[in-house]
C-alpha cells in the first residue's frame, strides 16, 4: 500500500462490533453487545465509505492480517505532545510549570500548524483516526492546527480553549473576546469545532455561561475537565462557592453532547445525576496513573468514552490506553476472574463505543455506510484462533506493538504507511 493510494478492497480478519453481522443465536449480547469479535472477511470501499462487508464464518481467522476500525481518542491535547513525560508533579503544579508554557508556543500560528501536522502523523501511526481534542487559547493557532489535522485525514472535534482566570496572564483573555473568537470557528474538512471551557478552575461563571450559550446556538458539542484531582475539586468549591457538578449545571454546560474528562472524584449520586443529563465521561486511565490523580470507579457509567489525555497520559496509542483501562478495572476488583470489561469490551470501547459516546454513528465500526477509516494490523505472533475470540483479542491487546500497523486508512485513502 502506498501513501495516498485509494483502497477498493481489504481482505483478512475483520474486527467487528459484536452486533454487526453476528450469526443468529451468537453470544454477542454481553453487556448489550458492547463487544468486538474477529471473523474472516473482506471490506469493499467506495467514495470514502464502506460499501460492502463480506463475512466468512467458516474459515478460521487469519492472525497475520487484521482489519480494525480506526481508533478514536475521546480526550487529548494537541499542543501538549512535546510535553509528554514530565513526571513528579500533580495536576495544578504540572499545568503551571509544564503545560501552560508548552501551550504558550501556539501564540505562533505557524508553529501550531507545523506541530499539529506532526501530531497528526503520530496519531495515524498509532491507528488513531478520530479525535476529540483541545487546541489552546489562541484563535489563529487553533485554526491553523485544525487545518493541519483535517489535511492529514483525521476526523473529529477540536476546540479553542477558553480560560479567563487562575492561570498565567499570557494564557488569559477576557470572556467576551473568547466567546466571540470561539463563535468564529468553522468546520475544516472532517474537523468540527467544539466548545472547550478548560475546567472550572480557569473559567469564570460568566465565561462558562457564554460557552454553554454558544454551544446551544451553534449546535456544537462541549468538552471540559471534571473532578480529576481532590485539590482541584476543593479549589473549584472555593472559587465558585458550590460543588463541582453544580458549577457546570448552573452554567448550563451539562447535556448529551458534553464530554467530561476524568470524573474520578465523584459520588455515586453525582454519577447518577450526570447520567441523567446524558453527559459522556471520558475515562483517561494512563493520565490518572501518570499524575497520580486517583482511582477511577465509573466503569459502569454510560455513556463512557476512553481518552489518552496526552500529555497527562504518556501513551499515544489507544490500544495501550485500553489495556490500562483493563488493568485499572482488574485492580479495583483485586481479582483476575473478571468476566466483565475484558479485552473484547475495551476494543469495542476505543472503536464503536467511543464513536457512539461522541455521537458519531458512522465511525468506529466496519459496517456498510460507515466512513472507511481503517487500520491494517499485521501481528508477528500467533493468535489462538482456535480458542474464543476473547483469547485472541486479549493476546492482540497485551502483545500490541505499534510496529504491527502496516497502514492507516482515512476515508478509503492510505493516510499513513509503515514504509513511509
Ligand atoms: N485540567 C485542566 N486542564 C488540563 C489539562 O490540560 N490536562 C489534564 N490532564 N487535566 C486538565
Ligand atoms: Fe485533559
Amino acid at each position: 500500500m502506498r501513501l495516498g493510494e485509494d483502497i477498493r478492497t481489504l481482505e483478512g480478519t475483520l474486527m467487528l462490533d459484536a452486533r454487526t453481522g453476528a450469526p443468529a443465536g451468537a453470544d454477542s449480547s454481553r453487556r448489550g453487545g458492547e463487544s468486538t469479535r474477529l471473523v474472516r472477511g473482506a471490506v469493499m470501499l467506495e467514495r470514502g465509505r464502506i460499501a460492502r462487508v463480506e463475512v466468512d464464518e467458516r474459515t478460521p481467522i487469519d492472525p497475520r492480517r487484521i482489519i480494525c476500525p480506526g481508533f478514536i481518542d475521546a480526550h487529548l491535547h494537541i499542543p501538549q505532545f512535546d510535553a509528554i513525560g514530565h513526571d513528579g508533579l500533580t495536576l495544578l503544579d504540572w499545568l503551571n510549570d509544564v503545560i501552560f508554557p508548552a501551550e504558550r508556543r501556539w501564540e505562533d500560528a505557524a508553529f501550531a500548524r507545523a506541530m499539529a501536522a506532526r501530531v497528526a502523523k503520530r496519531l495515524l501511526s498509532h491507528g488513531t483516526t478520530g479525535i476529540c481534542a483541545y487546541g489552546t487559547v489562541h484563535h489563529e493557532g487553533t485554526r491553523a492546527a485544525m487545518e493541519s489535522l483535517a489535511a492529514a485525514g483525521l476526523r473529529g472535534s477540536v476546540g479553542q480553549v477558553l480560560m479567563d482566570q487562575s492561570a498565567p496572564d499570557y494564557l488569559l483573555r477576557p470572556a467576551a473576546q473568547l466567546i466571540d473568537e470561539a463563535a468564529r470557528m468553522e468546520r475544516v474538512g472532517r474537523i468540527e469545532p467544539i466548545v472547550s471551557p478548560r475546567f472550572a478552575v480557569s473559567c469564570s461563571m460568566a465565561l462558562m455561561r457564554g460557552a454553554a450559550k454558544l454551544a446551544r446556538e451553534k449546535d456544537w458539542p462541549i468538552q471540559t475537565h471534571l473532578a480529576e484531582m481532590l485539590p482541584e475539586c476543593e479549589l473549584v468549591e472555593r472559587l465558585h462557592g458550590m460543588p463541582y457538578v453544580d458549577v457546570y449545571k448552573q452554567a448550563g454546560l451539562l447535556g448529551r453532547r458534553t464530554v467530561l474528562a476524568h470524573g474520578i472524584w465523584l459520588s455515586e449520586v453525582d454519577r447518577r445525576e450526570l447520567e441523567g443529563w446524558r453527559c459522556v465521561i471520558a475515562h483517561c486511565p494512563t493520565a490518572n496513573r501518570f499524575l497520580s490523580s486517583g482511582d477511577f470507579a465509573g466503569q459502569k457509567f454510560r455513556p463512557l468514552a476512553l481518552g489518552s489525555d496526552v500529555a497527562g497520559g504518556p501513551d499515544v496509542s489507544m490500544v495501550r490506553v485500553a489495556r490500562a483501562a483493563r488493568e485499572v478495572w482488574l485492580a479495583s476488583l483485586q481479582s483476575q476472574a473478571a468476566p466483565m470489561f475484558g479485552p473484547d469490551y475495551w476494543w469495542w470501547q476505543i472503536t464503536a463505543g467511543n464513536a457512539d459516546a461522541l455521537g458519531w454513528s458512522d465511525a468506529g465500526r466496519i459496517a456498510v455506510g460507515a466512513a472507511a477509516d481503517l487500520v491494517v494490523v499485521e501481528p508477528d505472533v500467533e493468535l489462538r484462533s482456535a480458542g474464543s475470540d476473547a483469547a485472541a483479542l486479549g493476546q492482540l491487546m497485551y502483545g500490541w506493538d505499534e510496529r504491527w500497523i502496516a497502514a492507516t486508512v482515512c476515508e478509503g485513502r492510505v493516510a499513513w504507511t509503515r514504509g513511509g
